[in-house]
């Protein structure tokens, strides 16, 4: 690989969608300057080719994590998906087996030096990760990480995630930092192009059924009422009362096809999301469970979530509908707070109250939070309730997309 060539090594390999990666030229010059080995540089083309190949959001994700770990010779790898909230709303990780990660407890939010990243919104480099000002201390059963490097991945301006690699033996270098900063605009760049083609993927689907309905309207139903209208001018013409009856009941038949055909066109037209309004539906029911009762309910959804399929928007209204209500009936808040927004393959959604908080072993059971976690499983996904006496509740749900 050489690279005197010009932007045209920018464009993507055999495989995938063809596009420019803005400031990846850059990028890859200074490194050439900065007399980075050859063998890392085509390790890192590479990492790159791997990262932009992949179309699906979660792959990209994944693939970023394990190239940056690779290029870097990190034990472990994460990367942190950023809210609204600048809250990190995912966590993917590599290194640490499901069982310990599951000790540790919930995935962590941003708080800490992770979060120091997305407010500083650049590269960080630790040679101890503890003698940061604002590390807060790990969890329970947290594997040490001492060297540490993060670095933002930007889609544009915006921040969309930080990538995470801790546990470099020797620690990490400044090439080490440009490497991962390089693959960091590459992932910017996938990211964009994934969520773009998630996107018309769903707009295909609309037009799709948009097109077989209005096909099967125009051809069918037409013609089945040009059959109609001609038995029925033939029926005029005989006189044979035998005939005439069967071709009344023909035609009987016939306009109940047109009946049913109509029906199941209508059934057929797109479940709407591109029409149903989420922020209008959740906030019209927010206004009406809440009327009553004296809470402040404060409803966020991102604009990204706004778009939600009709089936998720279903799904989500109803969870939304059970875990708040439980949050006015039982907790006593003065404040709660609802939030839909969308993660890299699903929507999360929390909803906060700063009530009295509950003991969940020990409550009355009712049907609620039964239906709440049974809906969740039927789409795949997944409750968490996070909650202690005095603590107040926070009901989290994850459906994926
Ligand atoms: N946000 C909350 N704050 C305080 N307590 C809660 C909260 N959510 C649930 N609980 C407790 O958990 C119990 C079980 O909730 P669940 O929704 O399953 O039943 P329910 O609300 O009592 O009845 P149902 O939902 O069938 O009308 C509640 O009765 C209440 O004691
Ligand atoms: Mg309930």
């Amino acid at each position: 690989m050489t690279f005197d060539s010009g932007p045209s090594a920018l464009t993507s390999t055999d495989q995938g969608p063809e596009f420019i990666i803005p400031g990846l030229w850059d990028i890859l010059t200074s490194m050439v300057d900065a007399k980075l080995p050859a063998s890392r540089l085509a390790q890192m083309v590479e990492g790159a080719a791997a990262v932009a190949g992949q179309t699906d959001l979660t792959a990209v994700l994944w693939t970023t994590v394990e190239t940056a770990m690779d290029l870097t010779g990190a034990t472990y790898g994460a990367l942190g998906v950023i809210g609204e909230h600048k809250t990190l709303v995912q966590f993917l990780h590599v290194g640490i087996d499901p069982d310990l990660a599951a000790a540790m407890g919930e995935p962590p939010r941003g708080r800490g030096v992770l979060g120091t990243l997305t407010r500083v919104a650049t590269t960080l480099r630790l040679d101890k990760l503890s003698d940061h000002p604002d590390f807060l201390g790990f969890p329970d059963h947290h594997p040490p990480m001492e060297s540490f490097l993060g670095v933002p991945i930007k889609i544009g301006d915006a921040v969309f995630g930080n990538l995470y690699l801790t546990e470099k033996p020797s620690g990490f270098t400044i090439d080490d930092e440009a490497l991962v900063e390089a693959l960091a605009v590459i992932a910017g760049s996938a990211i964009s192009t994934a969520r773009l083609q998630r996107r018309l993927r769903r707009v295909a689907v609309v037009e799709d059924r948009e097109r077989i309905a209005r096909d099967l309207h125009d051809a069918i139903i037409q013609d089945l009422f040009a059959v109609g209208l001609s038995l029925q001018a033939l029926g005029h013409s005989i006189k044979d009362d035998g005939i005439h009856a069967g071709l009344d009941e023909a035609v009987g038949r016939l306009d109940d096809s047109i009946a049913a055909l109509r029906r199941y066109i209508f059934d057929l037209r797109p479940p709407v999301w591109t029409r149903r309004n989420l922020r209008l539906e959740l906030s019209d029911m927010v206004g009406q469970l809440a009327g009553p009762y004296g809470a402040d309910v404060d409803v966020h959804v991102s604009s990204e979530a706004a778009e939600l399929p009709g089936t998720a928007i279903d799904d989500a209204l109803q969870m939304i509908r059970e875990a708040l209500s439980n949050a006015l009936r039982h907790s006593g808040a003065t404040k709660i707070s609802v939030t839909i927004e969308e993660g890299a393959d699903c929507v999360l959604i929390s909803v906060a109250d700063d009530g009295d908080g509950f003991d969940p072993s020990s409550v009355q059971k009712g049907m609620g939070l039964d239906n709440l976690r049974s809906r969740a499983d039927k789409a795949r996904g997944t409750t968490t309730i996070n909650t202690a006496p005095g603590a107040g509740t926070t009901v989290l749900i994850s459906l994926p997309l």
